[in-house]
């Protein structure tokens, strides 16, 4: 899409967002807004005070204004979401060209230019899309929708830095958009093969190097977890390899995924209400492949490898039972007392390979990995499990910067013991059924190697979700800017 920037304001297009945060002074602002647009007096004395998400409609001569309040709002996410929320519900009526005049904010002094263009782009871009992947009577991409609209922006973020923000927020938005569509796809329409055409795709366009353990080269390899999981599907399971590695870069991150195409719970059935949410349970996989294109296409100066474990958790006759004994890359054998604890099976080998492999400085994983953490914590943050205090501080710090939240949670050593099985070196359920997302950390910190820089993210409240954006559960992009934020502030 073409985004310019525009230093008239008679070049502004029909349709304008002016987003504002909630202040004291918003009748003032209104005022000058009114004046500079030559809006009716009426207007600027509405009761309209900035609140989050809550727009305003203002017809003035041929132009119509949309005023965005942005509340409080001080991370990316709030932002981005305000302003995707009014393009979502208004975009058929916009203009081709969509103008986004930023002065008035600027001048509030809350937040940084150059964040909040960023912002603005971001939720702009995100509030085009529909999740109507497989309607037949798609609305006509014509005005804001074709695939010639424009954006212009009026605002004070001037110059080469300006311009690269706009780039940046062109680069994520596309990755999430593209992560919307392959967690909204279900699973007759996406297998792990899906997941390995993704990341071919990204690798030519964000040049990073692919590698793909598929079937029985995935076997071959030692991935018997991962295996193990997918032994009932038709569909082989996959271990995808991207590797990011700019000249001189200090340090390794490796981020790993939970690519669980489609969770079925196995001979470990789950009921089949909601069921079919499960298509999102590669929601973590789904985080990585989306943040290993941006900072490719970023070039940011880290090597960052990533790993996504996918594989289909199917019923059948070939599937695992519970009480069978499988091994795993690490060596170690894993008695499998439920089928349906399957994304710690195949993060085990994902998490061991990525140590073993590329001997990383920081290993971060992403899963939608419990339904214990939600009931934890519920929606608003994610599990964050990490014994090193660097590294917890490092990623709350980024998820308050995108607004995808993190929060803490125990590691202590106590809760391991569940997890110790008679027969085989670990078993893949805990004694108890007390603090399960807690539980199943400590199963995949056995497969870190002791590594001294590791930390599990455990999304399952957060990658498919009600919202405005939907009438049904849908994707959420979670992830995405999070690691991409956290990557950028190491480098
Ligand atoms: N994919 C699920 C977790 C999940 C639940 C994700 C709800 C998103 C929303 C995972 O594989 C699972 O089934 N976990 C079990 C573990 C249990 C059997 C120890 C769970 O959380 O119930
Ligand atoms: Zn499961
Ligand atoms: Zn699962």
């Amino acid at each position: 899409m073409k985004i310019n920037f525009t230093s008239a304001l008679n070049r502004l297009p029909k349709t304008v967002i002016i987003p504002l945060w909630k202040s004291e002074n918003t009748q003032e602002i209104l005022q000058q807004i009114s004046q500079t647009y030559q809006a009716p007096d009426s207007f600027s004395s509405t009761q309209w005070a900035g609140e989050e998400k809550d727009s305003l409609t203002v017809f003035a001569g041929d132009r119509v204004l949309y005023l965005v309040g942005l509340g409080k709002a001080k991370d990316q996410n709030t932002i981005a979401t305000s302003l995707r929320s009014c393009v979502y519900k208004n975009k058929k009526s916009f203009s081709s060209t969509v103008g986004l005049d930023l002065h008035f904010a600027n001048a509030q002094k809350k937040y940084d230019a150059d964040k909040l263009l960023a912002a603005g782009v971001n939720g702009i871009l995100l509030g085009r899309y529909s999740n109507n992947l497989y309607k037949t009577d798609k609305p006509r991409k014509s005005g804001f929708l074709a695939a010639s609209a424009k954006i212009a922006i009026f605002t004070d973020a001037k110059g080469a830095k300006a311009k690269k923000s706009v780039e940046q927020a062109v680069i994520l938005s596309e990755a999430q958009l593209r992560v919307f569509d392959l967690v909204n796809k279900p699973a007759n329409k996406k297998i792990p093969a899906t997941l390995v055409a993704h990341a071919r795709s990204n690798a030519k366009s964000a040049g990073y190097k692919l590698t793909v353990f598929s079937g029985n080269a995935a076997v071959k390899k030692g991935f018997h977890a991962l295996h193990a999981v997918g032994q009932a599907s038709p569909n082989p399971s996959a271990m995808i390899v991207m590797d990011y590695k700019p000249k001189n870069a200090p340090i390794t991150v490796a981020l790993v995924g939970k690519g669980v195409t489609f969770d079925t719970g196995g001979v470990s059935l789950k009921p089949s209400s909601n069921m079919h949410l499960m298509k999102s349970d590669m929601g973590g996989a789904a985080a990585v492949l989306g943040a290993m294109e941006v900072i490719a296409k970023m070039k940011l100066p880290v090597r960052v490898v990533g790993v996504v474990a996918s594989a289909e958790n199917n019923i059948g006759s070939t599937a695992i039972k519970p009480g069978d004994i499988i091994n795993s890359y690490s060596g170690k054998t894993i008695e499998v007392l439920n089928t349906d604890a399957e994304g710690r099976l195949v993060l085990a080998d994902g998490l061991a390979y990525a140590k073993k492999a590329y001997k990383p400085d920081i290993m971060i994983d992403l899963a939608t990995l419990t339904g214990s953490i939600v009931r934890a914590i519920g929606k608003p943050a994610a599990g964050l499990f990490t014994k090193n205090d660097e590294l917890s501080q490092q990623l709350y710090n980024a998820g308050l910067k995108s607004g995808e939240r993190l929060w803490p949670m125990p590691m202590w050593d106590e809760y391991a013991d569940e997890m110790k099985s008679d027969i085989a070196d670990i078993k893949n359920l805990a004694s108890s059924p007390n603090a399960g997302s807690i539980t199943a950390a400590k199963f995949l910190e056995v497969f870190t190697d002791k590594h001294p820089k590791w930390a599990h993210l455990d999304i399952a409240g957060q990658a498919m979700n009600e919202n405005e954006f939907s009438n049904q559960a849908n994707a959420t992009g979670f992830g995405v800017h999070l690691l991409v934020a956290f990557v950028k502030a190491l480098s």
